[in-house]
């Protein structure tokens, strides 16, 4: 008999298919009683499959006594319990590697679209007004100082990457790394330096506003913020006034703090470009992440080591 799976979130078909296919689906997201499908089925669920972004937190998980392990179709797990999970032996996977060039990708096309003013470009064009983009002057992206928050595998991809650029590249993290870039302890300090500020940090109580009014103040009227990591890690509410009172240059943020919403206040802003979190939404990508969750569930369910395990 398959074993009970409890789907939190949606998914693309070439995932959902093959889940259903292999385990009994429940879809938790669309019920309209989710009270009710946890009466009816929670005692007997042994899987949980979510996105980057689910919450799973222990008030949720309490109702789920029979419950082995949640795969995230993501690299960030974030929203999951994961300590208590430990205590309870719950496994926890996510879907790591795959994804990082994509996000990398994206993290760069930011610092292009921002720093070149590409988006009101294309806008201009598509609106058959030639000259006024032609006439406009915006600021060279080649050779300028990224500092990059949070060097793990991303941000290394997007240092690579940026490189490339001629720029000149310096981080932040918990510890110094045996790098070729300049190591800053202090925060503050690698915003006071870069032009460009690139959040690639995990996300969760750790880094919750960990971009402040005070990063933003130290980043100044020279630097642009890009975040392709979570929106919980900058204070959005901070830098919409430093955006409004040209403390910041400008920025380019594929995340939010409470997606999908986006603030009307960004929207309204020339100098900010706004992707609705599609760091890692190739083709290539989706599916390799797919498979990952798929192949961690299959291997957990058949007394195999799991390929990609948080916990
Ligand atoms: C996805 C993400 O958007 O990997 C993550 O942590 O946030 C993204 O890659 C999300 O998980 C959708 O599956």
């Amino acid at each position: 008999m398959s074993a009970p799976l409890l789907l939190i979130a949606p998914l693309p078909d070439f995932l959902r298919t093959p889940l259903n296919q292999q385990y009994e689906l429940h879809d938790y997201f669309k019920a309209d009683d989710k009270e009710a499908m946890l009466r009816e089925h929670g005692a007997r669920i042994r899987a949980i499959v979510g996105v980057g972004g689910s919450v799973v937190q222990p008030d949720f998980l309490e109702r789920l006594p029979a419950l082995e392990i949640i795969s995230v179709n993501g690299v960030g797990y974030d929203g999951v319990a994961v300590d208590y999970c430990k205590g309870r032996g719950i496994r926890v996977t996510n879907t790591p590697e795959v994804l990082t060039d994509d996000v990398a990708d994206v993290a760069v096309a930011l610092v292009l679209m921002s720093s070149r003013g590409l988006v009101r470009a294309n806008r201009l064009l598509h609106a058959d007004k030639w000259g006024e983009g032609t006439s406009t002057l915006t600021s060279k992206a080649t050779g300028k100082k990224a500092g990059i928050v949070g060097l793990g595998r991303i941000g290394k991809a997007v240092a690579k990457r940026l490189a490339a650029f001629d720029m000149e590249i310096a981080y932040h993290g918990r510890s110094s790394q045996d790098v070729p870039y300049a190591y800053h302890a202090d925060l503050l300090a690698l915003a006071a330096w870069a032009d460009f500020l690139i959040v690639v940090t995990p996300g969760g109580a750790g880094t919750q506003h960990l971009i402040n009014a005070k990063v933003l103040a130290a980043l100044g009227a020279k630097g642009t913020l890009i975040n392709v990591a979570r929106g919980s890690v900058v204070d959005e509410q901070a830098l919409i006034s430093a955006l409004r009172a040209g403390i910041i240059k400008g920025a380019g943020l594929d995340v939010f703090e409470h997606e999908p919403k986006v603030p009307a206040e960004l929207q309204a802003m020339e100098h900010v470009v706004l992707l609705p979190h599609v760091g890692s939404a190739t083709h290539e990508t989706r599916r390799a992440m797919g498979q990952l969750v798929l192949d961690n569930l299959a291997a957990h369910f058949g007394g195999r080591p799991l390929p990609t395990p948080v916990v």
